[in-house]
């Protein structure tokens, strides 16, 4: 007999209840006895069977050290590890998998293009262009960079909505400007920033540009050659996949002019007292032994996620809220900090007399799982004059039935408080 599914869980054709299925962890037994809600994908993302499957089969079957053997086990290792790479390629749009470096997550990326890029390249006086509403990994080392060299951070402004114009990001820019470092979308308010207009925009000024794609990946399709962006980063955890991993995507060309990161094994091409030469592109910035279960799983996790059509998956969280923002807007005394039109499924708060962590520990007792805090973006919380929200942040395994659960978790809270 046919199981007939709930036509909430069904909307734009995107089965969200069979989705959770996939995700051992949210049939979790909590302390409360409650169905887990799971509504705090920005920080990370669970994983489904599949990627758990793949980490433990690399483990049980293949483990190995990668490119340097070739006895069976190590060409098992390198096909998993280098299979990755290509799929990583194929599913961020580049042209070339030589353009797929392997890091330990997004912060890893950035930091890697602010020593090998920008570094050799900033004289005094040069600017670095971000956002007001970048997370601390996408200003801390642009900051020690600046320190170094002399050159100068300057910061687009963020509007009362959260917002980011194009105009006010094409107004600072100037020829002064080498690099111009930006989240595709804010882990703190959610907004979408026109990444592809700005992109062309900080070319037009001759600037650089590296796009934070943390928070994008696991919610909207992207194309690093579509959008023209010279570095695109990701972590992989927040993709459904491991964390400690992530992916620098970086134009072949400007890679190969960066001088390596860290020495070690495996990123040499010849190595004598007299001197040292590097290996291509990308395994010149990919010293030691890397996280091979990493990429294997990563893998398992792109494979995953490619099953869906990322616009549904966009049009999946974006009913969901639309439905929350709803709800959340008629409780007396909470305010939404982040309303930018087009934004993703992040829902950033405040409740008159609750502090942010009483909420979070609050809808804990009802199995509602949250992040409370700055979002490592303590200057969008200076900007909105507010020590910390509370966060809520779906993704694609989400239900209305998750959302409902919230909004009855706050009514209760805003019943003993309010
Ligand atoms: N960057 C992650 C978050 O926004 C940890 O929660």
């Amino acid at each position: 007999m046919s199981q007939v599914q709930p036509l909430s869980a069904m909307k734009n054709g995107f089965d969200a209840e069979r989705v959770r299925r996939d995700f051992p962890i949210l049939e979790e037994a909590l302390p409360s006895g409650q169905r887990l809600v799971y509504l705090d994908n920005a920080a990370t993302t669970q994983k489904p069977a599949a990627v758990l499957d793949a980490s433990d089969a690399y483990y049980r079957h293949a483990n190995a050290n990668v490119h340097r053997a070739i006895h069976t086990l190590s060409q098992r290792a390198t096909a998993q590890y280098e299979g990755a790479r290509d799929k990583a390629a194929a599913f961020l749009g580049a042209a070339s998998r030589d353009e797929i470096v392997y890091t330990s997550g997004t912060t890893d990326g950035i930091n890697l293009v602010a020593q090998c890029f920008a570094r050799p390249r900033l004289s005094p006086g040069d600017e670095i262009l971000l956002t007001e509403l970048e997370h601390h990994s996408n200003i801390v080392p642009w900051q020690m960079i600046a320190e170094i060299t002399g050159a100068k951070v300057v910061v687009v402004p963020i509007g009362d909505d959260g917002s980011v114009s194009l105009a006010d990001f094409k107004a600072h820019l100037s020829s002064k400007t080498v690099i111009a470092a930006f989240a595709h979308i804010s882990n703190s308010l959610g907004t979408v920033l026109p990444v592809a207009d700005m992109i062309e925009a900080a070319h037009a000024a001759g600037a650089t540009t590296l796009i934070d794609g943390a928070q994008a990946v696991a919610h909207a399709k992207v194309d690093v050659q579509a959008l023209d962006a010279d570095f695109y980063v990701m972590s992989a955890h927040k993709l459904f996949g491991p964390t400690g991993f992530g992916v620098l995507y970086g134009k072949k060309t400007l890679l190969e002019d960066m001088p390596p990161y860290q020495g070690g094994g495996d990123m040499i091409e010849q190595v004598s007292f007299a001197g040292t030469t590097y290996n291509d592109v990308p395994y010149k910035f990919e010293a030691g032994t890397p996280n091979i279960a990493g990429a294997a799983a990563l893998g398992a996790a792109i494979d995953y996620v490619s099953q869906f059509d990322m616009g549904e998956v966009f049009a999946h969280e974006h009913e969901l809220l639309t439905r929350a923002t709803e709800a959340m807007q008629a409780i007396d005394g909470l305010r939404i900090v982040g309303t930018a039109p087009g934004k993703a499924g992040i829902i950033s708060f405040v409740m008159d007399g609750v502090h942010a962590h009483d909420i979070g520990t609050l809808l804990d007792e009802s199995g509602i799982a949250i992040r409370t805090g700055h979002h490592c973006a303590m200057p969008v919380m200076e900007r909105f004059q507010v020590a910390a929200t509370a966060r809520v942040s779906f993704g694609l395994y989400n239900t209305d039935a998750d959302v409902d659960a919230l909004i009855a978790g706050l009514e209760s809270i805003q019943r003993i408080f309010g």
